[in-house]
């Protein structure tokens, strides 16, 4: 079935598998009293149960404008459509009353050292991540919310991605490639495994977070350049290096296969995987750096070209984690520095937290925090 359920304890396109095609959109919102937010609540969660389940939008009267664009035709097919709401550190200002209800990690993303962060691209107090097959579906899911909150939401920024489709016999088994060229998803924690998901990526019960937030996560959104120009200009040998992976097969330095699970005890000195490769450093794999794992779930994009007639794209990263501090913030730190810098530069993005789930058809989406 290409219908994926919109019901439950979580958001679907966190732990569901990964289309084609994604995109990120943050908004304002323009909505100033507790009762209009939780318009726009049950507004979006109207707007995901019709767009995810698809269907045959009204007929209305042709004096007044349709009341779907007709990007997928007269009949709205789910295309393996997800919709997933986060909100920003902002919306628990003293706008709505919820400072009390924030999450207890959630803060406005801060700028790494090598970051180069652009106002117009950056946070934001309501994400949302559409996923599907097709780009027309997730600009129409776009399009649609956009039309049904008017006086709710104003959009801030929005990226687009794709994942590339399997090419050589037996890729659909392995991690498509990013825009450097390499396998990125490799080392993922399997989304699949829901013991592995609720241990990582979902925020459990009776632990630190409000009881409200239970069944929601920390999505982490950042829009990093890569600089294609000067990375197909560097030999094989360094950026394997940089990586710590060989880049055919994406096994790890040293091994034969994806899968081998590389490992670095027995190489103290970086005779094998330099000590600063990136998945060294992202993952150094001791007993204690389990509790750092996050899921990874990115896209790659492209911009069209910046102003100095450079190729403007890179990396839609995106990742879960039900601590954001042992999880992508710790990474980060780790990874600053790193030698992979000199080819990436992380321009947008923002801290977001994925609300918990639609539990039931009469329930509204982030019903729990208000
Ligand atoms: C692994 C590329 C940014 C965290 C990898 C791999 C590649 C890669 C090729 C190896 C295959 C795999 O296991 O997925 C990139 C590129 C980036 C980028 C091109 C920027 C444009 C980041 C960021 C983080 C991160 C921002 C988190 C802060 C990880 C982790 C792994 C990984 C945790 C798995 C390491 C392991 O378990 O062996 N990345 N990455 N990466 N990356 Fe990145």
């Amino acid at each position: 079935s290409d219908r994926v359920a919109y019901l439950g304890a979580h958001q679907a396109g966190v732990t569901t598998d990964r289309p084609p095609m994604g995109l990120v959109v943050a908004f304002n919102i323009l909505a100033t009293t507790r009762a209009d937010l939780e318009r726009l609540f049950r507004v979006l969660t109207d707007r995901i149960a019709f767009l995810t389940q698809g269907g045959t939008p009204p007929v209305i009267d042709s004096k007044f404008p349709p009341p779907d664009s007709g990007l997928m035709g007269p009949v709205v097919s789910p295309d393996n459509l997800t919709i997933t709401v986060g909100v920003g550190a902002s919306l628990f200002d003293q706008r709505f009353g919820l400072a009390d209800k924030k999450p207890r990690q959630l803060i406005k993303m801060p700028q790494f050292p090598n970051d180069a962060l652009s106002a117009e691209l950056c946070h934001g107090d309501l994400m949302i991540q559409i996923c599907s097959n097709t780009t027309d579906s997730n600009l129409h899911a776009l399009r649609d919310i956009v039309k049904n909150t008017p006086d709710l939401l104003m959009v801030r920024w929005k990226q687009e991605g794709f994942v590339p489709p399997p090419r050589a016999a037996g890729e659909n088994q392995s991690a498509p490639r990013n825009l450097l060229g390499f396998k990125d998803g490799t080392a993922n924690p399997d989304h699949k495994d829901e013991a592995e998901m609720n241990r990582l990526v979902w925020v459990q019960h009776g632990g630190a977070e409000p009881a409200w937030a239970t069944g929601g996560s920390y999505g982490v959104v950042r829009i990093i350049r890569n600089f294609v120009e000067r990375w197909d200009r560097t030999p094989l040998g360094e950026q394997e290096a940089i990586m710590g992976r060989h880049k055919p097969n994406g096994a790890p330095l040293g091994m034969k296969a994806e899968a081998d699970i590389p490992s670095y005890h027995d190489d103290p000195e970086g005779k094998r995987t330099p000590l600063d490769a990136h998945i060294r450093l992202a993952n150094p794999r001791t007993p204690d750096s389990r509790k750092n794992l996050i899921l990874r779930r990115p896209f790659n994009y492209s911009n069209g070209i910046t102003k100095s007639g450079q190729l403007d794209m890179g990396l839609l990263f995106i990742c879960f984690q039900s601590d954001l501090e042992a999880g992508f913030a710790t990474v980060q730190q780790r990874l600053n520095g790193e030698p992979l810098e000199e080819y990436i530069k992380p321009v947008g993005g923002g801290y977001f937290f994925i609300l918990p789930g639609i539990p039931d058809k009469t329930a509204f989406l982030g019903q729990s925090l208000l």
